[in-house]
């Protein structure tokens, strides 16, 4: 009775190796396919609102990194750096008092002004030394009379 209610035990073990290649792959594949990407949150503020400049998928191990305004990487763009060996965050040429980097590599504006809208990258040096970077953008808005706002759908949806 118990050899037919019960499957030989020999026929399911390749399905318990199947089970656990595919747990594996599922484990090992993230970890090299995450890209990195920033994103505005909200994606359109009101001048005078904070903005966070959201780093999606950083390494959790770089040795530093630093933003700077607009797409060059210049040290009279730099916003802000942090290195790793001695955890220090050394704001740049261009940081305003407005800005706090993050260890997740987020960078928050406060109190925006009109001159924020624009392009920032991140750039970040792996463990391996390999060098990377990423851009996202900024859109400020001005307050229009009466509280309504240019573009005031798209900033609904993206309040936190
Ligand atoms: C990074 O840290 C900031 C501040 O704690 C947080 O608001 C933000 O959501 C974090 N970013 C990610 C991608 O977790
Ligand atoms: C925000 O920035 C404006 C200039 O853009 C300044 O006049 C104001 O005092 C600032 N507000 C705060 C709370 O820092």
């Amino acid at each position: 009775m118990r050899a037919f209610s019960t499957p030989p035990r020999g026929r399911r073990v390749p399905w318990q190796e199947l089970l656990l290649a595919v747990s594996l792959l599922a484990f090992w594949n993230p970890p090299t396919t995450a890209q990195v990407t920033t994103e505005s949150v909200p994606p359109n503020v009101v001048k005078g609102n904070d903005v966070l400049l959201r780093v999606h998928n950083l390494p959790g191990n770089i040795l530093a990194c630093g933003w700077f305004r607009g797409t060059t990487i210049e040290p009279s763009n730099q916003i802000i750096s942090y290195a790793a060996h001695s955890q220090e965050i050394i704001p740049g040429a261009t940081h305003t008092g407005r800005e706090t980097l993050y260890y997740n590599g987020s960078l928050l504006f406060q109190n925006t002004s009109l001159e924020d809208t624009g392009d920032y990258t991140l750039q970040y040096v792996k463990i391996n030394a390999q060098i990377e970077r990423v851009t996202g953008q900024l859109r400020v808005f001005e307050e229009v009379g009466g509280g309504r706002v240019a573009g005031a759908s798209l900033i609904v949806e993206g309040r936190l």
